[in-house]
């Protein structure tokens, strides 16, 4: 484990002798300025522990902290004790361990007795199109799936599809009317979302249509081998293969596929369980858990008074059921902000049953993906019934085909164009999604998207892609690892401060995006880690340097390539060695 804040941290502890709470509260952040240092330690906490005011403590600490071979100068500024690292052993910590493959700069083994993890993403409903807003909740989802492997937890990815309920039963019956062999054959997405508009449009002439579909979903729930139930199983298939292309050009991959058809047999169980537990109560004819005691105004309905079970049953017998089968430290939902009564609900029945599992839940919420209206300028919601409904595999090939049109113009004899441009075309529409704080609105705008020279996909990748390049120049294999560290002098690397400081952030990164749930710190890490590279470049030769400082510097390259690719990696966006 080479975290430079922590061995940092560690030896600053040492020298106070803190314990406890008192070691808590040695936390490093990044200075306000580079010019006092490269790192800062906040006294507040730390000056509470030892009951004494914080420029107190922070002379304390300046006095007790010797320079070491990690640490060059200690400094107190008020409140604040500013620390200077050694330049060689940002260095040998940044290059050595990315380049020896140690965490956090590679997967951590199983020696760091990870969590289990339970990701709930993606989870579109079957026999529907799936459109921009799943888009939002597979790359963040991924994303998490990721970010938590590397950090040697034991995820599963569920893929919790909405194939089952009443919103099914309305494709089915949608089906059932209107539906057309050869459209679906033809493309099953497409003639599913016109059917399902088809619905709609019936569904208001004639509101019988809704008691329709909820005559097939008894008849379904019946567990009986009928029409409903082969049509459910021929539908279910037809989605799920349908949904796979998206999947596939985004790389992402489930541990399990268990939809809300999982839990038929579940249910039954979970509401005994809610029963036992003496919360359920019977309203009208249907079961409720009422939820003012947990401060919701809205009671949580779990069987309708004809006998339905509903979205929230499924969730919480899914919820039991995760429990029990993984024994997660979290339950991650990734689902569109505009379920969050839905999560709150569910957690506040298991939190009036006095179910432990309902700390786990955690509702992880995000924004709306905006489509700007070329009538009236204004950015609104990517709507599946409006005018500007668009398919993800579209989209998809839009962005592809944007791309090859700007290869064509600035590298027209690159090799491979049509791969280059299927893998920079997917990555910048992931990129754009993941690079703000996932509860905002995404606005999907193509100029931005693709500008290379922006805080886009383009840009990082070519900043790979460049670190390729010089590599080939100097006839270094791109997969050349820790043989490059062969006799370094790492203090010839002194120059590359900030790109050596930024690599060294990469641990406390990845910590967090997994703690906040938050891909974009990944994501605005790896801008900043391609910002550092090209502006180190650009005073810095490799090719004709002399050979010592050419060999430290090849080192350094190999090792900030391997790190951008990791960082890109985590969010899911492709690292071609050219573009
Ligand atoms: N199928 C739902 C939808 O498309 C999302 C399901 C999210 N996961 C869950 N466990 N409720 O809105």
């Amino acid at each position: 484990m080479t975290d430079i804040r922590q061995l940092v941290q560690d030896r600053i502890a040492q020298a106070l002798g803190a314990e406890g709470a008192a070691r808590d509260a040695i936390q490093l952040s990044p200075p306000k300025n580079r010019e006092h240092g490269d790192y800062a330690l906040g006294c507040f906490r730390l000056a509470q522990e030892r009951g004494e005011k914080p420029p107190v403590t922070a002379a304390a600490v300046a006095e007790l902290l010797q320079p070491d071979d990690l640490i060059e100068a200690v400094a107190p500024a008020g409140p604040f004790v500013n620390l200077r690292l050694r330049r060689a052993a940002l260095a040998r910590i940044a290059v050595e361990g990315v380049l020896q493959a140690e965490a956090p700069f590679a997967v951590a083994g199983p020696q760091a007795h990870g969590e289990a993890i339970v990701i709930d993403f993606s989870s579109p409903n079957i026999a529907k199109p799936f459109h921009m807003g799943h888009l939002r909740s597979t790359v963040i989802g991924a994303a998490l799936c990721r970010i938590h492997r590397h950090l040697g937890h034991e995820v599963h990815g569920v893929n919790h599809l909405g194939d089952w309920g009443m919103p099914f039963a309305k494709m089915m019956t949608a089906w059932m009317r209107f539906g057309d062999e050869t459209e679906l054959a033809k493309s099953p997405m497409r003639h599913m979302f016109d059917l399902y508009r088809q619905y709609g449009d019936a569904a208001k002439a004639d509101p019988q249509l809704d008691d329709e579909a909820a005559a097939h979903f008894r008849a379904l729930e019946s567990g009986a081998d009928n029409e409903e139930r082969k049509m459910w199983q021929f539908l279910r298939d037809e989605s799920l293969k349908a949904f796979q292309g998206p999947y596939d050009r985004l790389g992402v991959t489930f541990d399990h596929f268990t939809g809300e058809s999982f839990y038929e047999d579940k249910m039954e169980d979970a509401m005994a369980r809610v029963q036992a537990s003496g919360v359920l109560e019977i309203d009208e004819g249907a079961e409720v858990v009422k939820l003012e005691d947990v401060g919701i105004k809205v009671p949580c309905l779990l069987r309708k008074s004809d006998g339905a079970t509903l979205y929230h049953t499924r969730d919480l017998a899914a919820a039991f059921y995760r429990d029990a089968e993984f024994s997660p430290a979290r339950i991650l939902y990734v689902v569109g902000a505009e379920q969050k009564l839905h999560f709150e609900q569910l957690k506040g029945v298991l939190k009036r049953m006095g179910e432990p599992l309902a700390d786990k839940v955690e509702h992880v919420p995000f924004g709306l993906i905006l489509a700007k209206n070329e009538e009236t300028g204004k950015w609104e919601k990517f709507a599946s019934r409006g005018g500007n409904a668009i398919f993800l595999d579209e989209v998809l090939d839009e962005a592809v085909a944007n791309v090859r049109r700007i290869i064509e113009e600035k590298n027209p004899e690159l090799e491979d164009k049509d791969a280059i441009a299927e893998q920079i075309g997917v990555s910048a529409i992931v990129f754009n999604d993941l690079k703000n704080s996932r509860i905002k609105d995404v606005k999907f705008d193509w100029e931005q998207m693709l500008n290379f020279d922006g805080e886009t996909g383009p840009y990082v990748q070519y900043a790979v892609a460049r670190l390729a390049g010089i590599l080939r120049r100097c006839e270094v294999p791109l997969d050349a690892g820790a043989e490059l560290l062969d006799g370094i002098d790492h203090e010839l690397l002194a120059d590359a401060d900030q790109v050596l400081l930024t690599m060294l952030d990469f641990g406390n990164t990845v910590q967090r995006a997994a703690e906040q749930s938050e891909p974009s710190l990944i994501t605005n890490y790896g801008i900043r880690l391609a910002g550092e590279i090209h502006s180190y470049l650009r005073d810095h030769r490799v090719l004709d340097a002399e050979p010592a400082v050419k060999q430290a510097r090849i080192a350094l390259i190999a090792a900030a390539r391997q790190l951008l690719r990791t960082t890109l990696g985590l969010i899911g966006v492709a690292a071609p060695d050219r573009m």
